[in-house]
């Protein structure tokens, strides 16, 4: 799949809290097709400090309005500097990078985590334009870690767990009351030790699952191997041969 790096310009700026912020960045041209569970390589402008590009899921596409939507979590120098980005300003991006998830299933449960909620929006419309409806579990410490709810709402059933109880179900995503039920397909992006413990669940009930990993990165292109995973079939670049990944590829990883 070819690669372009392009400027964008930031058409929207939502900001939902003190940590997480959404940029809809809009390109004069037609956007190329976008699988769910690629991403972008940010340049983050004006901070010498920040020399490398950071790795973004694709959050949203709009294909008629030449619009993607990345939702960005401030945890360090680079997404800090992005989060100061105001509508107009521009944004050097190289995309659409690695390799996403599959669309397919009947019964299709997504959990996410944290900032590992961001592809999963783009995963459940491209579901719902297949005739896939999801059901979709979003968990979180608090209600204010879960940025984006309302958003999945028209492609499946929603179910939220918090830590503190602030919202949904009291607990993690995997106590939650949908986790349990019968489904043929996980899909899942989020904190490490959240991913390990779905991907678990699944192979021990045979589900298929593919798990979005969120390694480190530098170049995102295979380039620099940074980012490598120790899989059952040998080390893998999480930016070029993921960064999704079918679980049953990953058993060392997820200490099975
Ligand atoms: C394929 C992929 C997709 C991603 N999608 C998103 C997304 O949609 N939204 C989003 O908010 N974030 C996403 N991330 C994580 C994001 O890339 C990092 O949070 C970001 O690069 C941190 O940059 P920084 O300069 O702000 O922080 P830094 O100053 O570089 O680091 C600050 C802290 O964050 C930790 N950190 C840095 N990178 C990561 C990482 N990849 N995973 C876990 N901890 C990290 C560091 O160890 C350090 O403790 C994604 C990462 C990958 C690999
Ligand atoms: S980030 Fe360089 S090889 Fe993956």
């Amino acid at each position: 799949m070819k690669k372009y790096i392009t400027e964008f310009i930031i058409a929207e700026k939502q900001v939902f809290n003190s940590q997480y912020f959404s940029l809809t960045l809009k390109h004069p041209d037609k956007l190329p097709e976008i699988v769910a569970g690629q991403f972008v390589e940010v340049e983050v402008p004006g901070n010498k400090q920040v020399m490398l590009r950071r790795p973004i899921s694709i959050h949203d596409v709009d294909i008629a309005n030449n619009t993607l939507t990345l939702l960005i979590q401030v945890v360090g120098k680079g997404t800090a500097t992005l989060s100061k980005l105001e509508k107009g300003d521009s944004l050097n991006l190289v995309y659409p990078l690695g390799h996403g998830f599959s669309i397919v299933g009947d019964k299709v449960l997504l959990v996410g985590g944290g900032a590992g909620i961001a592809p999963l929006l783009h995963l459940s419309k491209c579901l719902s334009e297949k005739g896939i409806r999801p059901t979709i579990l979003l968990g979180g410490r608090s209600a204010e870690m879960i940025p984006v709810r309302d958003a999945f709402k028209p492609y499946g059933e929603l179910g939220i767990a918090t830590e503190d109880g602030s919202m949904g179900e009291k607990g993690l995503v995997t106590q939650h009351s949908l986790f349990s039920k019968d489904y043929d397909h996980i899909f899942t992006c989020g904190p490490t030790p959240m991913m390990k413990a779905v991907a678990r669940h699944a192979l021990e009930k045979g589900i298929e699952c593919e798990v979005s990993l969120e390694n480190m990165m530098a170049c995102g292109i295979g380039a620099c191997l940074c980012c490598v995973v120790d899989s059952d079939e040998g080390h893998k670049c999480v930016c070029k041969e993921g960064p999704v990944f079918n679980a049953k590829k990953l058993t060392k990883w997820i200490n099975l």
